[in-house]
């Protein structure tokens, strides 16, 4: 039975989590990464197993030991990738692509494909990753990162924050309707895409710095997370537990709904919120469980069935801030 996840922080202030007994090794054959630069690095340095395969619980501990992210913020997205990516017969789910080591799959059309899959959590317009339609949704790009920096000088005086958060997340959204036929811009990745955004600049910044230094990430650093899934030398996580801050902001700054091209022609975009938008979070979760939830698991049985309520009820948990109204199989 997949246990509770577990609750906040017993102590939940600055502390060095650069430290000897979370090594950074650098990985062995068979180890797995994936989309997400915090994971990656909390599995280099052995928060989570280095071999990238994980239970939600070790997920959520992660997180919140190593970057202190929130405790409900941590079980929203953790369940999210569960439910989408993960082995809910198993309670296992890897950090990158498909794998035997979440063991036997439950039947199909389920896909279990790990946070590599597009279109469960992993989407398009990522900072740093290229869409899948481009062939790589995974790996650090160079070219990105370039881009990445370029705008960080432009409108951060060389440092990533959040009003450069607010100017790449809107011109790789662009980049993707004038470049990828496929690009798709949908239900969960609509609040995932502006959120993400954020997490270099509150997650990704040494809980030391003060005043005017708070939230501005510097490129070296942002290379050692993003390139080498490597905290910098001395890395102290924040001060206090990090939530979502600045979301509506940088959506303010260039609203952008969600939608998608037509699948054969770029610049075809057309506005579709019908499986919720970042504007209503319960929309995003109803659209979730409606959609995606379904679609996997469209007639669950035994085990699989209670593990599915299970899962669904932790993610629901999760949004506890939000008063949705909860939706059941
Ligand atoms: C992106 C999962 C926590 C930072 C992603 C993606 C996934 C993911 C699947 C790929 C989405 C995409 O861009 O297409 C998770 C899960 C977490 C978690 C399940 C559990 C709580 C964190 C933490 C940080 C972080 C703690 C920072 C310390 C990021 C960033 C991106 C990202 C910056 C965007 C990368 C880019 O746009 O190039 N995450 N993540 N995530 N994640 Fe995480
Ligand atoms: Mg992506």
């Amino acid at each position: 039975i997949p246990p509770s996840p577990p609750g906040p922080l017993k102590f939940d202030g600055l502390k060095l989590v650069d430290d000897s007994k979370h090594p950074w090794m650098p990985l062995k054959r068979g180890d797995l990464r994936g989309p997400c630069p915090g994971l990656n690095t909390l599995a280099s340095h052995g928060y989570l197993p280095r071999n990238g395969v994980a239970t939600p619980s070790q997920i959520i501990t992660a997180v919140q030991e190593g970057f202190n992210m929130e405790n409900k913020l941590a079980q929203l997205t953790t369940y999210f990738a569960m439910i989408g990516d993960g082995n809910l017969i198993t309670d296992l789910v890897s950090i990158g692509a498909k794998t035997p080591l979440t063991g036997m799959d439950p039947p199909p059309p389920a896909i279990v494909g790990g946070m590599h899959n597009h279109g469960t959590f992993e989407g398009d317009a990522s900072l740093i990753r290229g869409d899948a339609f481009f062939g790589d949704n995974h790996s650090f790009n160079q070219t990105l990162f370039d881009q990445f920096k370029e705008f960080s000088q432009k409108y951060g005086n060389g440092f990533y924050n959040l009003t450069v958060a607010a100017e790449l997340r809107f011109h790789r959204i662009q980049q993707g309707v004038a470049t990828n036929p496929q690009f798709s811009f949908f239900g969960l990745r609509h609040l995932t895409a502006y959120a993400e955004a954020t997490f270099p600049a509150s997650l990704f910044v040494d809980g030391r710095k003060q005043g005017r230094d708070v939230g501005q990430l510097d490129m070296k650093s942002a290379e050692s997370f993003f390139k080498d899934m490597r905290f910098p030398k001395g890395f102290h996580r924040s001060s206090s537990p990090v939530v979502i801050a600045g979301l509506g902001d940088l959506f303010a700054a260039h609203p952008f709904m969600p939608g998608k091209n037509n699948g054969t022609h770029v610049d075809s975009f057309v506005v579709d919120d019908s499986l919720g938008s970042l504007l209503d979070v319960c929309s995003i979760y109803t659209g979730f469980v409606s959609s995606t939830v379904r679609t996997l698991y469209p007639n669950p049985t035994g085990v699989l069935r209670r593990n599915l309520e299970l899962n669904l009820q932790f993610l629901f948990e999760g949004l506890s801030n939000f008063g949705c109204n909860q939706i059941f199989l």
